[in-house]
């Protein structure tokens, strides 16, 4: 018997139907990271930059903890796997889109470094992670690919499954607040830091941020997000069970509502008098 090849290796158009602005749909991001463009994501986010962007904001975060043992939810293309391995944290890097993974592998190969991955989607992240971890991280804004708030608490409820009584949770989002209420303005020093490489929205309402990714060589793709409030994914946080949440705005503690282009939560499970 000959196995099927995986269908997110293979599609090579994004499909959004007739009507784009239509799809509202969690399993999406299955159609959206097709190979060509799971290929050009390094452009985007450019992981010097983005080395030197972050700094060692998550290394101290994790380590300031003693959280050794790390699941990498979004994986993506490797970036944070890679970091924090180099780092000497203990990695698992899971992904629900096979597209991805293999360049994650790719990736952390052609730096000597071999990932530990699973494909799962985090709606039953449980069904394929089987141990406990110190940290999950749910970074460069995945979170956003949820469209129901039914999948935003089973996968948190998964996250919050898959952590020792005392493990933290990092997810980060795009400042939708300050997209909503004023307009997209962005000043492109974090995240997506290719320098040749547009990113913007093509359309936001209070249910759909549709953002465009242009590069260089003309090529251009989509990606359908949901466009989460922080304070709305800090309630979330709350009702999944996380004990305390600490929101830092573009890596900084104290910042102007407005002014980040991400926030990071750091959300901790255990009670504060019970370390
Ligand atoms: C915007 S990319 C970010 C990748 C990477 N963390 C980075 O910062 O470059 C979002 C990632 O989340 C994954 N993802 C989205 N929804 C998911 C779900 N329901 N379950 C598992 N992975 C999901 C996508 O496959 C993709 O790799």
């Amino acid at each position: 018997m000959t196995a099927l090849p995986n269908r997110d290796l293979v599609i090579t158009e994004q499909d959004y139907g007739n009507d784009p602005l239509a799809k509202r749909e969690t399993d999406q991001y299955r159609a959206e990271y097709i190979m060509s463009f799971v290929e050009k994501w390094d452009q985007l986010i450019n992981w010097s930059s983005r080395a030197e962007t972050e700094g060692r904001f998550f290394i101290d975060v994790l380590k300031s903890r003693d959280k050794l043992q790390v699941l990498d939810v979004a994986t993506g293309t490797g970036f944070h796997s890679v970091q924090l391995i180099k780092a000497g944290f203990n990695v698992t890097s899971a992904d629900g889109s096979a597209a991805m993974l293999a360049k994650a592998f790719e990736n952390a190969k052609n730096k000597q470094i071999i990932l530990q991955t699973v494909k799962a989607d985090w709606r039953w992240l449980n069904r394929s992670i089987h141990n406990k971890f110190d940290a999950i991280i749910c970074l460069g804004n995945s979170f956003t690919h949820l469209f129901s708030e039914a999948d935003r608490r089973r996968a948190l409820a998964e996250f919050y499954a898959a952590l020792k009584h005392d493990g933290i949770l990092i997810i980060d989002q795009r400042n939708y607040d300050s997209i909503l209420d004023h307009g997209f303005n962005s000043k492109h020093r974090y995240y997506y830091c290719g320098d040749r490489v547009v990113v913007e929205p093509e359309h936001v309402d209070p249910g759909l941020a549709r953002f465009r990714y242009q590069f260089p060589d003309g090529t251009e793709f989509k990606l359908n997000m949901f466009p989460l409030r922080k304070n709305y994914v800090r309630g979330l946080l709350k009702d999944a069970g996380f004990q305390s949440i600490h929101t830092y705005g573009d890596f900084q503690e104290t910042y102007q509502e407005g002014d980040p282009d991400f926030f990071v939560h750091v959300a901790e499970k255990a009670y504060k008098n019970d370390q």
